[in-house]
């Protein structure tokens, strides 16, 4: 029960025991870049996008790995992976945005959606994506309508496994009757269809169960459903696996995860056939923490440590239960009492801890809440006129801003009436 452990990798204490990321003092962080702050572990990062890349590539050469932007979705992290030789997955128009932006080879980029408009679809023919994801027959049409004569759109079209994995609902993907990608008989249909199109080219299927998956099985049993439907030269498994967010959570290991991939893919998919693996939270979650300052503490029945952030900057909790652990970044080890950490936001709701020990908690306090690196920057808002809240990359001792926090002036920007 050890918070160090949760921490991104590299994370220590320092002589006075004060917490540090990627060796960078969290009150000097806090003190250069404000609160609350995202701050990235830029190395740890790297070594997960290299683990996948290369466990990957050992167990099927022909194979690649995309990052799903959503878990991260700003050009800093992108970049990362692309220089790290990774491919983008993208799902609508502004990843294709800051994918570009970041340098991604247009080639490389997978385009998702479940609801892709025609600019989407405009601007993937237009920029030249490698692999457009047909979710739904509307896909084809607006496909059919876009793409030039003389040139044909490589596709994948999204099959729904009848898989239910055991997660929290709000992030289950896979299950029979899923919003997202089509059921077997339907997709059978649409795969016909796109095979008799001059403007698509048919090039495999896609599959993903759902988010923080912690059992390798679910992702096993979701190939033999889509094998049944042919055979094809690419075939995308999706992302989901689970991050380690508490003392209980045991993730499968990414070798782990991708033995259970491949031997399934092995026994039901072509041997010729290339792989895709889209993680997105298993490659960010644990390379980054939350800086907050402790605004109050308010002592009654319940002891109440309200920070400076919340649901504007972590909306995990609020979303689907996510649990996650916290420490005093000067007093990581001292003994505590029971409190819960709330935000700043006007919802009862607006919950991160509920139930923790903080050794003696004072307004002033800086704590550190650790695997904020998924979704949690993807679904950041403005709720109470907060101003969304800055990316700090931190990598041997030395940090640097990525995203500036949001201004006064961000904030009444878009506010023309
Ligand atoms: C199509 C697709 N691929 C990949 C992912 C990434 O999933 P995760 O972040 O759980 O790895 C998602 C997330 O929902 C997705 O919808």
């Amino acid at each position: 029960m050890d918070v160090m452990s949760l921490f991104p990798p590299g994370s220590a204490l320092d002589a006075d025991g004060t917490l540090t990321v990627a060796g960078c003092r969290a009150d000097e962080l806090a003190g250069e870049f404000g609160t609350p702050a995202l701050v990235v572990a830029e190395p740890v990062l790297r070594d997960r996008a290299r683990e996948y890349a290369g466990e990957l590539a050992a167990r099927w050469p022909r194979s690649r790995v995309v990052f799903a932007s959503k878990a991260f979705p700003c050009t800093a992290v992108q970049r990362v992976m692309v220089e790290e030789g990774l491919g983008l997955d993208v799902a609508g128009a502004g990843e294709i945005v800051t994918a570009l932006k970041a340098g991604a080879d247009p080639s490389r980029i997978v385009l998702h959606g479940n609801a892709k408009s025609d600019e989407e679809i405009a601007m993937a023919v237009e920029h030249g994506l490698g692999l457009v994801v047909v979710d739904n027959a509307d896909d084809v049409d607006r496909l059919e309508a876009t793409v030039p004569a003389g040139r044909a759109q490589d596709v994948l079209v999204r099959v729904i496994p009848g898989v239910t994995a055991e997660t929290h609902a709000h992030v289950l993907t896979g299950q029979e009757g899923s919003k997202f990608g089509l059921a077997p008989a339907a997709a059978t249909e649409l795969i016909r269809r796109i095979e008799r199109s001059p403007r698509l080219r048919m090039q495999g299927l896609h599959v993903h169960v759902g988010s923080q998956i912690l059992d390798v099985e679910p992702f096993a049993r979701s190939i033999a459903p889509v094998a049944a439907l042919g055979e094809f030269p690419v075939y995308d498994l999706g992302g989901g696996l689970g991050a380690r967010y508490t003392y209980a959570d045991e993730p499968p290991s990414v070798g782990a995860y991708l033995d259970a991939l491949t031997g399934a893919a092995r026994e039901h998919l072509p041997a010729g056939a290339e792989l895709i693996v889209e993680p997105g939270r298993s490659m960010v979650a644990s390379a980054a923490a939350t800086l907050y300052r402790v605004q109050t503490v308010k002592r009654g029945a319940r002891t109440f440590v309200a920070v400076d952030g919340g649901m504007g900057d972590n909306l995990e909790v609020a979303l689907f239960g996510q649990r996650f652990e916290a420490a005093i970044a000067d007093r990581v080890h001292e003994p505590g009492e029971t409190v819960t950490v709330v935000g700043r936001h006007c919802e009862s709701g607006d919950v991160l801890i509920d139930g923790i020990s903080l050794p003696d908690p004072r307004v002033g306090d800086l704590l550190a809440v650790p695997v904020t690196g998924a979704y949690c920057f993807t679904m950041a808002n403005n709720y109470n006129g907060t101003r969304r809240i800055p990316v700090v990359f931190a990598g041997e001792g030395r940090a640097r801003l990525v995203v500036r926090r949001e201004s006064w002036d961000d904030l009444l920007a878009r506010d023309v009436g």
